[in-house]
């Protein structure tokens, strides 16, 4: 039997080019909302199936969240014989540890969720912390958009250096300076609110450097402009790249980061656009890796 691909709200723009390349038809998927806002989406009939649910939980996160939740009790009732969330991008991936006491352990518990509803198997992509697949009772696969990057960046000059803005960022950093073979320099930042971040220091020969700086996800941007202004602040070239997996972007992301002298941004389609992007904004999709993942994991072969 053919693997069953199922949208969720935020995995519409992903189905229909992963069904295409696995030579199968994506699922419908209906959601009504309820005037007090509750959430009430549909699949069809999955006897027997092995469904591959295709659900970032992007902005809305919350809705997001709570509908994957719904639609993993909904293929389980619908007679799936075996289900995997794909999602990839996770949200609430970040509070992967209590910064102070008396917060929760976010990603712990929306884990705890998607098992508890019915997944059996997770699919993300660069979540913001490895740490998500040894909190998570069901087997977690965990893929990266990093090579896809790199291609694109392939051919950078030889006076690049690929930069971390952030401790958490540093594999990341050094998976692409290996593909791109370029040195690798490390910012350490500090967050002060959920908008605003402090570039502390800064490791790593950047001088007359072009900066590439590359990083799970962008929401505020906050993150890459404080680096971005550090680096140019500490010799880099003014013209600074970008590269994430997730864009996530709110509304002020995109002139923050120009105005921090951000030339161009490479992000993929992990969530989808809200908003059309300026010309500088390059968007590289991930459907042929889900695609890939999906069709191995639905031979029973590893990812
Ligand atoms: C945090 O450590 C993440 O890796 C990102 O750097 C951060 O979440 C990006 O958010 P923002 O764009 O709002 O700074």
């Amino acid at each position: 039997m053919k693997p069953f691909i199922v949208p969720g709200s935020g995995g519409r723009h992903l189905v229909e080019g992963i069904a295409g390349i696995l030579g199968v038809r994506a699922r419908p998927l209906a959601v009504e909302t309820f005037p007090d806002g509750e959430l009430r989406p549909r699949v069809g009939a999955l006897h027997g199936g092995d469904v591959y649910l295709v659900a970032p939980t992007c902005p809305p996160v919350n809705e997001r969240l709570v509908e994957l939740l719904l639609l993993l009790d909904a293929c389980r009732r619908a007679g799936a014989d075996r289900v995997t969330a794909v999602v990839p991008y996770l949200g609430y991936a970040r509070q992967d540890r209590r910064a102070v006491a008396g917060e929760a352990l976010g990603a712990r518990a929306v884990i705890d969720a998607m098992r508890a509803t019915g997944a059996q198997r997770l699919v993300v992509l660069d979540p913001h912390s490895r740490a998500v697949e040894a909190m998570s009772a069901v087997p977690v696969e965990t893929l990266t958009a990093v090579p896809l990057l790199a291609a694109a960046l392939a051919g950078s000059p030889e006076d690049t250096v690929v930069v971390a803005p952030d401790l958490g960022a540093v594999k990341s950093a050094e998976r692409l300076g290996e593909l791109l073979r370029h040195p690798v320099a490390v910012v350490r930042k500090t967050r002060t609110s959920g908008s605003s971040v402090r570039a502390l220091d800064l490791v790593g020969e950047v001088r007359d450097r072009r900066a590439v700086i590359v990083d799970d996800m962008i929401s505020t941007g906050a993150t890459i402009a404080a680096a971005a202004e550090l680096l140019v602040a500490a010799g880099a070239r003014p013209e600074v790249t970008v590269a994430a997996t997730h864009g996530p972007l709110t509304a002020d992301a995109i002139p923050v980061l120009r105005s921090a002298g951000v030339r161009r941004l490479l992000v993929t389609d992990s969530v989808p656009a809200v908003a059309e992007h300026p010309s500088w904004v390059e968007v590289r999709s991930v459907v042929p890796l889900l695609a890939d993942a999906i069709h191995l994991l639905h031979r029973n072969t590893s990812v």
